[in-house]
């Protein structure tokens, strides 16, 4: 046995309630999502139906029965065969992949797998990880420096820095292409010269990044003028979309979404649904066509039923229930409903500060309005929360309208707005 020290620096036993004053005084030190001016996150408190401060929550709610009976939800479960243990929250967690690859993102439940994520970083590096294995198995005799020489992620420079954290844990290459700085679309004759150069020094495939709605602009890559390139550069190519922002928002806002499994270029979707869906933190999904999983499965992973396929290994239950509750509780007309006064509020406001000559930049179904960093001081940006595109050397900073973002505090924006121009 180990012999105990005598006096601990950080550790000794408190009382319950020490605990929980202590908890209650680190809370009341943090933001309040309720009451202060936050307007720069896609963040927001839990949703305010399912955990309300007034609701159930705090005496029993589901949601805390499945996270106090802490269900193990490792592995895939639409992949036919899993643990029985919990197979339960298990079939709502396929529920809830059914809801989203078919209702939202219009493909056919049958033809796709996926399972709840920890987040946006998790699903780009599942997507990252599936097509890197994808393509070696692929191109299993050729002569490269390293195993994955020949594959390249490529993707815009408004792209997620989840990204670059992908290609560095898969040991990918990853190239960026410039982006108008105003429309924030691809410069294509840089994509085209890339895949050129590329294909030149030896790269067989591409990994090829569409976001639906990136962290800063929220603006969406235009598929349509992306697959004629990919095609004719004759490489091999897969399109995973980075929908951890707009994943629950731009298929409800945009008519005709160019973006969804209807179209059959794209193979897989990262969401998270701790952003505008308010689950809690570490809440998210990767979906993907049935086929590909394989090329994650871990064959070791013995002692799990049906194997294991994905980066994070055991996960809560809860994280499921929590999408499952907030989705099956406002069906998909509330749904939109709620996304759509979002839209119209950040509308109203990038139409309010248009009319001040503030240089910004919106895009149509959108919550995300950035504002050209001449116009904000640094205690504008303290005072209301406001986040930039760098923090040592912002050009941008922007407001997300979630649902604390209420008009009044937008209203008080656009009055610093004008006293500082
Ligand atoms: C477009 C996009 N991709 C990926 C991520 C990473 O998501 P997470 O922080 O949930 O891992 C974010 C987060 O802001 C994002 O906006």
């Amino acid at each position: 046995m180990r012999n105990l020290k005598k006096d601990y620096t950080y550790w000794n036993q408190l009382t319950k309630s020490d605990i929980d004053d202590n908890i209650k005084q680190a809370l009341n030190e943090n933001i309040n999502y309720y009451d202060e001016l936050i307007m720069g996150i896609p963040g927001s408190h839990l949703d305010e139906n399912e955990f309300g401060k007034e609701t159930n929550v705090l005496n029993g709610s589901t949601y805390l029965q499945v996270l106090i009976n802490n269900p193990n939800h490792i592995g895939v479960h639409t992949l036919g065969k899993f643990e029985p243990y919990f197979k339960g929250t298990h079939k709502l967690e396929r529920d809830v992949i059914n809801v989203i690859s078919e209702d939202i993102l219009d493909g056919k439940a049958a033809d796709v797998d996926g399972y709840v994520s920890s987040g946006g970083t998790e699903g780009n590096l599942q997507a990252i990880w599936i097509y890197r294995n994808y393509f070696k198995s692929l191109n299993e005799n050729s002569q490269t420096r390293s195993e994955y020489d020949n594959t390249c992620i490529v993707c815009s420079a408004d792209t997620h820095y989840s990204i670059d954290k992908a290609a560095d844990v898969f040991n990918v290459n990853l190239k960026k292409i410039s982006v108008d700085n105003r429309s924030r679309e691809l410069a294509y004759e840089e994509l085209k010269v890339t895949l050129e150069t590329l294909q030149n020094k030896g790269t067989k495939n591409i990994i090829f990044i569409v976001n639906m709605m990136t962290t800063m602009f929220g603006s969406v890559d235009q598929i349509g003028k992306i697959v004629p390139i990919l095609k004719a550069s004759n490489l091999n190519y897969k399109i995973h979309v980075d929908g951890a922002y707009g994943g629950f928002l731009y298929p409800f806002t945009i008519e005709n979404p160019e973006i969804s499994f209807k179209n059959k270029e794209i193979t897989s979707f990262s969401l998270d649904a701790h952003k505008m869906l308010q689950a809690p933190y570490g809440t998210g999904l990767f979906l993907i066509r049935k086929g590909y999983f394989e090329n994650t499965k871990t064959k070791s992973a013995s002692y799990v039923v049906g194997k294991d396929y994905t980066l994070i290994g055991s996960r809560s239950g809860a994280n499921a229930i929590s999408i499952y509750k907030i989705l099956f509780n406002y069906g998909p007309y509330d749904w939109q409903e709620k996304m759509l006064n979002l839209v119209s509020r950040a509308k109203w406001f990038y139409e309010e500060i248009q009319q001040l000559n503030i240089e910004s930049i919106y895009f149509k179904g959108s919550n995300i309005i950035a504002i050209n960093q001449k116009h904000i001081t640094q205690e504008t940006a303290s005072k209301f929360g406001l986040v930039s595109d760098d923090s040592k050397n912002p050009t941008w900073y922007k407001v997300v309208v979630m649902v604390h973002v209420k008009r009044a505090k937008l209203l008080m924006l656009i009055q610093d707005l004008s006293d500082h121009d």
